[in-house]
């Protein structure tokens, strides 16, 4: 009876040193992950993004939009990198309907992977790369920085259908926005931590024009400030690609600015004001409003636990040479 046991606790053992070294096979995230396989990397990734952020502030934002982007479909996998390949059938979530029109940060992701191939060829995953410069993105705009944990690997395949399915629109409702970031085993204090990464960034018109012909405190269905939706409706008249500040008091500092701007009902969009409309978030959104550090550090821990979601089993995984293409 106990040698049984002991043979099945030996199977056991070596069933899952079977499975952790199969290629492909996610192991456990870790910060030391690359200490000893490429000591250069995270200099290198701070450098390069620097430099992009250096020739387009706005570079930031859009690379810290493309990790959430990538996380919240199918785990950090830098799926949301791969171009659509008619020779593979490989309709990618890059034309999906969050990502097709406002999406970027592309080629800065290619820059800073450049970067890092020359330090270390073939070792380190777009994932991690990204996962690294949304980090440093964050912390180059004046808001905090964290040990990000690494060892991600590239999904070789991507879905336009789950970008559509697992990405949250500017219209969602409070319910709709806690039970999106509750699939993913976030929780509502991460949910509203998260969304302060909209204290940076612009979104167009297309996305707030609801808003923007709300109509003076809300008689258009809107709880917005009046002289708010009427600087919105002049964005407007640019068309739907008109750009306008996430955070209208302080939009290139990462700071708490936009949970003030909620306060004064001046979120750009829908999804943003339901934040502070008389539910469950309004309290928190009054804490970060008032105090920056408290903001700042949930971001951080947030930001760690999104970076932890996992490709589904049976993902083909890899270390993806260009972030383009898989291998
Ligand atoms: C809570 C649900 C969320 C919704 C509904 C949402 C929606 C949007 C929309 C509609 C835009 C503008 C896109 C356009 O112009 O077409 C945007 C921009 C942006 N989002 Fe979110 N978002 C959410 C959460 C997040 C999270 C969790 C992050 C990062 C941690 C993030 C980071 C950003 C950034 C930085 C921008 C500006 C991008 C730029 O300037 O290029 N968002 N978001």
């Amino acid at each position: 009876m106990a040698s049984s046991r002991v043979l099945l606790a030996l199977s056991l053992a070596l069933l899952t040193l079977t499975v952790a070294s199969l290629p492909g096979t996610p192991t456990a995230l870790s910060t030391s992950y690359y200490n000893k396989r490429c000591a250069s990397l995270q200099p290198a990734v701070r450098s390069a993004m620097a430099r992009a952020v250096a020739s387009d502030p706005t570079t930031a934002a859009a690379v810290l939009r493309l990790f959430f982007h990538d996380c919240f479909v199918n785990g950090c996998d830098a799926s949301v990198l791969l171009d659509d390949d008619t020779t593979t059938n490989l309709i990618g979530e890059k034309s999906a309907f969050p990502n097709a029109n406002s999406l970027r940060g592309y080629e800065a992701i290619d820059a800073i992977k450049s970067a890092v191939e020359s330090a270390c060829p073939a070792t380190v995953s777009c994932a991690d790369v990204l996962a690294l410069a949304a980090r440093d993105a964050v912390s180059l705009l004046g808001g905090p920085s964290w040990n990000v944990r690494l060892g991600r690997l590239d999904a070789r395949i991507a879905s336009r259908d789950a970008a559509n399915a697992n990405l949250p629109g500017p219209g969602s409702s409070l319910s709709s926005l806690l039970d999106a970031f509750q699939r993913k085993g976030l929780s509502a204090r991460d949910m509203t931590a998260l969304s302060g990464a909209h204290t940076v960034g612009r979104a167009r018109c297309a996305t707030f024009r609801g808003r923007a012909g709300g109509g003076a405190n809300g008689s258009g269905g809107e709880v917005i400030n009046a002289t708010y939706a009427a600087e919105l409706r002049g964005a407007c008249g640019g068309g739907d690609g008109a750009v306008a500040p996430l955070d209208v008091a302080t939009p290139d500092a990462f700071d708490n600015g936009y949970f003030r701007a909620l306060m004064e009902r001046r979120g750009l969009l829908h999804s943003d004001q339901e934040l502070f409309n008389g539910g469950s978030q309004d309290a928190l959104v009054r804490k970060y409003a008032r105090d920056g550090a408290a903001f700042a550090g949930d971001f951080a821990k947030a930001m760690v636990r999104m970076g932890n979601l996992a490709p589904a089993p049976g993902t083909p995984l890899e270390v993806r040479k260009y972030c383009r293409r898989p291998n």
